[in-house]
């Protein structure tokens, strides 16, 4: 753990601090044109994320560098709840194994206009797009690919929410793209972290809020003990830039893992109750599995329906794998895989089998506490980690837009998943999920 921490630390200093002083943290609103969306705050912690997602995979991938080991799966008391797994009629729609498509893509580049430029792995040229031709068949039953229409028609009226970073974001372009052949949306930023599409013929509303950490969050720090800032976390204070929300969702998609490696100082009830590497001699360090594991909790207490405000269907994703092979994710690591593991070849590792773990835990109790307070809130576990883990042909590597950095460049981003592309999945189970 040692030599670990350490390496971390050292990957930190050098890129973090040449990330953080070329960029510019400040937030200026959005504008209109695809351009300016790609660019300014959202292009800083676009970085930053991809940054830390990195690291966390060159810890995990350095460790393990054979990457055909296979680690036991996940803890099976945890998955035998399978009718809150997706599954009608006892379907665990989340275990199972990818098989040919060879119907896809739904969209291309060229039809949809909301891939940002991080997964635009079309566009910007990746030589082999076999990653498309695939499709998640469940074991036992079957997943229907997205069906624009029935989606559309199942959301007359209603609005569904995705709040999160930008895996989350990467899942709402999804959405969008797959929508596309269908309707249109408009669109308009209330804020610069809040961003509505609104269908008028179907008077439905898909909204995506930028909550990184799920809770309220500020930095106090540019550098700190890694040099990558200090941020304070108020873990049980879901952050209002969504939770203000929550009495107009019908759906909310919940997904948060990749910010939390950085240093941070935890508060509960106001008070400063420990840190996450922050390095000082008088506050205990509860680890950043804490403050994941209390920021779910926050999050998903405000979707419980306790205080009568949300009346919906709450979605929990669980963390989603960075898949850096051959090397460090700021070197020469990269994703050049050209056909998705078999069932069983690739297992997730390390901190993220340990947040995912934490991601059922909180799951469990917060549906149980949802069906005690009278089931007026239904809870669905989106757990597509397993999945996805089989999926390291399916990154950008180095085929996506980047703006250039004076002192900073990623080479490969093995992280974000390439649109149109295997997350695509991930709107057939919400479709399967939600019918
Ligand atoms: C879409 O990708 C193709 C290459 O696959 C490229 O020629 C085309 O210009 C792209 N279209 C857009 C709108 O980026
Ligand atoms: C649109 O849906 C909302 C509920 O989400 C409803 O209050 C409103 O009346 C609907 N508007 C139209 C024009 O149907
Ligand atoms: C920890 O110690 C530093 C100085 O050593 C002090 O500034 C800080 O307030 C202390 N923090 C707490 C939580 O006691």
């Amino acid at each position: 753990m040692r030599t670990r921490l350490g390496r971390r630390q050292i990957i930190r200093v050098v890129v973090m601090r040449s990330l953080l002083h070329t960029t510019n943290s400040s937030s200026p609103p959005p504008g209109s044109s695809r351009k300016q969306q790609h660019c300014g705050s959202r292009c800083f912690v676009v970085s930053l994320l991809l940054v830390l997602l990195a690291l966390v995979a060159s810890d995990v991938y350095l460790s393990f560098p054979n990457r055909r080991r296979v680690l036991p799966l996940f803890p099976q008391q945890l998955l035998s709840r399978r009718q809150q797994r997706g599954g009608e009629g006892g379907c665990d729609i989340f275990r199972g194994e990818w098989v040919p498509d060879p119907d896809a893509p739904y969209y291309t580049n060229d039809t949809c206009k909301v891939i940002h430029e991080h997964y635009d792995c079309m566009g910007y040229g990746k030589p082999d797009l076999g990653f498309v031709n695939w499709r998640w068949q469940p074991d036992g039953c079957d997943l229907p690919r997205f069906n624009p229409w029935r989606f559309l028609h199942m959301m007359r009226g209603k609005t569904l929410a995705f709040v999160g970073d930008s895996l989350g974001r990467n899942h709402k372009d999804s959405l969008i793209c797959l929508l596309t052949t269908v309707a249109e949306p408009t669109t308009s930023w209330p804020s610069s972290k809040h961003t509505v599409y609104y269908y008028a013929d179907y008077n439905f509303t898909v909204a995506h809020f930028w909550a990184p950490y799920l809770v309220r969050h500020e930095q106090i720090d540019e550098d700190g003990p890694a040099h990558t800032g200090v941020w304070n976390l108020y873990l049980d204070e879901p952050d209002g830039v969504w939770a203000a929300h929550v009495a107009e969702f019908d759906y909310a998609v919940v997904s948060a893992s990749s910010w939390f490696y950085r240093p941070s100082m935890l508060y509960e009830a106001g008070r400063l109750v420990g840190c996450h590497y922050c390095r000082l001699p008088n506050v205990t360090d509860l680890t950043l599995r804490y403050a994941l594991r209390m920021a779910t909790r926050a999050a998903l207490r405000a979707l419980s329906g306790a205080d009568g405000r949300f009346r919906g269907t709450a979605l929990l994703r669980t963390v989603d794998p960075s898949q850096y092979e051959g090397g460090e994710w700021n070197k020469d690591g990269n994703c050049v895989r050209t056909a998705p593991f078999r069932r069983g070849q690739n297992a997730v590792q390390g901190l993220e089998r340990e947040f995912r773990t934490l991601q059922l835990e909180e799951f469990a109790s917060a549906e149980k506490a949802a069906t005690d307070g009278g089931g007026k809130v239904r809870m669905l576990l989106m757990d597509t980690t397993e999945a996805m883990i089989l999926r390291a042909d399916a990154h950008p590597s180095k085929y996506r837009g980047w703006t250039p950095e004076k002192h900073f460049t990623l080479h490969n981003d093995c992280v974000h998943w390439c649109l149109p592309g295997a997350i695509d999945t991930w709107n057939d189970m919400l479709l399967h999920m939600l019918k």
